[in-house]
């Protein structure tokens, strides 16, 4: 596969962490030596479907095709006010598109993980251009009374148009059931026939051991990728990394030995926006001129599950 265009799209309420303080206790120096977030986009009157639609008309049009040329949707969200139908099958109707969707949930690696079938459907000839939109608002799964997680996270679209191509190099993904250290229960309808105890909880994430495994896997995925492609480190013109948590993106660049330059950020303008960050920090390098075409790129992802994916990519686009 090749990605031949971008987009992303943010909400309007941008949350500075001095708004926070009016409510929670916690501060910006808090929370910016921790994370280094110093604000977050959070929905609130826009719906997220309209700025997945944004995205993906962006990516459409950044690759100089239509809704008509698209062969398959696939959809990277874990929640959004439906539970049927699937995004990806509102966002076909609102761009315009008749091919066949799906939605999946890798949590924060889901735009690695749809790069992977997408791959897979191109190769056995199933589809000649896929758009992959990330789209994500993990503000509505935090307890807002709940200072460890309400600070972390906001909300948004990331996409990618992708077609046949030599340009994705070497991709892993990795699944380990992990549950207990991030999770999300929502509640269901009763029955009649209930009487197990259920418990609904907001986001639960146990921060310091999602932190150790963060590192610790993106740095092992991204050693055996370059290992497997023959490239050093420093062959790689950006690693494109999810955009959780300003230490954690530090540390994984200090393991790998690169240059400051070529780890770009965003998460302290929109905080972590789960799989939707990758998509939409790849947007701004590709809006901001700073990729060439023949650049190596290296994405790594990891979210709940624990999931993780990595990839190398040659970019494709002059
Ligand atoms: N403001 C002020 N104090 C706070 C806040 C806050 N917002 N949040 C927690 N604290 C307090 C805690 O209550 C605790 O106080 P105590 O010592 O009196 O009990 C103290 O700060 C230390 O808390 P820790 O949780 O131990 O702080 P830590 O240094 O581990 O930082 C953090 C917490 C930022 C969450 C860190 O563990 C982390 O970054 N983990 C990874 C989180 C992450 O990236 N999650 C998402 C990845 S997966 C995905 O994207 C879905």
């Amino acid at each position: 596969m090749k990605i031949i265009g971008t987009g992303s799209a943010h909400p309007t309420c941008a949350v500075t962490n001095q708004m926070l303080e009016q409510f929670l206790d916690t501060s910006d120096e808090w929370i910016t030596e921790r994370t280094g977030i110093k604000e977050r986009c959070v929905i609130s009157s826009e719906k997220l479907e309209d700025m997945a639609v944004i995205a993906a008309n962006q990516a459409l049009e950044n690759a100089g095709l239509t809704a008509a040329d698209i062969d398959f949707i696939i959809c990277s969200n874990v929640v959004n006010e439906y539970v049927t139908p699937a995004l990806s099958c509102i966002i076909q109707g609102k761009i315009g598109a008749t091919c066949p969707t799906v939605d999946i949930n890798a949590a924060c690696a889901g735009f690695i993980f749809a790069m992977d079938m997408a791959e897979d459907k191109l190769k056995c000839k199933k589809a000649k251009n896929i758009l992959i939109v990330c789209a994500e608002e993990p503000s509505r799964m935090v307890s807002w009374q709940n200072r460890s997680t309400c600070v972390l996270f906001g909300d948004g679209a990331g996409a990618a148009v992708v077609t046949e191509g030599d340009e994705l190099k070497a991709i892993r993904l990795t699944t380990s059931s992990l549950t207990e250290v991030l999770y999300y229960q929502r509640s269901l309808e009763p029955t009649p026939y209930i009487s197990k105890e259920e418990n609904f909880e907001p986001l639960v994430m146990k921060g310091r051991e999602v932190f150790k495994h963060a590192v610790t896997n993106s740095c092992r995925d991204i050693r055996k990728l370059l290992n497997e492609t023959g490239l050093d480190a420093n062959d790689i013109k950006y690693y494109v990394l999810h955009q959780a948590n300003r230490r954690i993106i530090d540390s994984i660049r200090n393991f790998l030995g690169v240059d400051e330059e070529k780890v770009p950020h965003n998460v302290e303008r929109y905080g972590n926006i789960s799989s939707a960050a990758l998509p939409a920090l790849l947007d701004e390098l590709n809006r901001g001129g700073k990729l060439k075409k023949g650049d190596k790129l290296v994405f790594s992802a990891f979210g709940a599950g624990f999931t993780t994916g990595a990839c190398v990519i040659e970019w494709a686009k002059e």
